[in-house]
């Protein structure tokens, strides 16, 4: 469904991406896995249309939409968690999820209710001032603005980042029962453990580059490898 191959992007004179290749297949949930400065983010966000790659392809059903714009790669089907979240912090949750409904596809109405069915915590504060929530309820609402696109494929950028365990549960709670809905999912994380026991594929990368990958079983029972990628 998603694939990308020969993928490179710089930022001037640094080479970001070299050659990049990975298949998400429809109703996939699949992990990047990689230290700080791998290329995890460059790649999430070439692959959302919000860095142009200086070479390669990326294939949504079959179509390239690596020199789309932003928003057509949106009504596309894409739709990514930044990491950081980025929510809009003056306005409320309600508002940050209307307001990206916009830029996607689908009805209002049902997409809301299937936020706050996944979410109910932000059904609750959905009258709240985003920036003044907590980093656990401003995740959800990230996610949860991406699903108000409907997309085919849910690009995650380290949802587990600056969360304490208790809190990286719950997302990634959320996340799993938007697999098992049939939602196709990337998913990009320094934290291996529990990327691997959520997807059933993972990709390694190093300075750019694919460096393994494999099924996550097999990658989560090579700790060699792991140590020597991810540290
Ligand atoms: N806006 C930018 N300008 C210049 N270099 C950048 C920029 N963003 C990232 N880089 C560099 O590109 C490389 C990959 O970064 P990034 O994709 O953010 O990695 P990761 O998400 O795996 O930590 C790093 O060497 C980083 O310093
Ligand atoms: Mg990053």
């Amino acid at each position: 469904m998603l694939s990308v191959s020969a993928l490179s992007a710089s930022y001037g004179a640094i080479r970001a991406l070299s050659g990049v290749a990975l298949e998400v297949t429809e109703r996939g949930m699949v992990a990047v896995l990689g230290a700080n400065g791998a290329g995890k983010s460059t790649l999430m966000r070439s692959i959302a249309g919000l860095h142009r790659p200086v070479d390669g392809r990326i294939l949504l059903d079959g179509r390239d939409i690596a020199s789309m714009p932003l928003h057509r790669v949106v009504r596309a089907g894409l739709a990514l968690v930044p990491e950081g979240r980025m929510v809009v912090a003056p306005l409320t949750v309600e508002e940050n999820l209307r307001l990206s409904r916009y830029a996607g596809r689908g009805q209002e109405a049902d997409l809301l209710a299937r936020v706050y069915d996944l979410f109910p915590r932000l059904k609750e504060r959905r009258r709240q001032v985003s920036g003044l929530m907590s980093g656990g309820e401003q995740q959800m609402l990230a996610i949860g603005r991406a699903l108000m696109t409907a997309p085919r494929v849910l690009l995650l950028d380290e949802p587990s980042m600056g969360l304490a365990p208790a809190i990286v549960d719950q997302v990634f709670a959320a996340i799993v029962t938007l697999h098992r809905q049939g939602q196709s999912i990337l998913l990009v994380e320094q934290n291996a453990e529990i990327a691997l026991s959520v997807c059933e594929h993972a990709y390694v990368m190093k300075r750019g580059e694919i460096v393994a990958a494999g099924p996550a079983a097999q990658l989560h029972a090579d700790a060699a490898l792991l140590e020597a990628y991810l540290s």
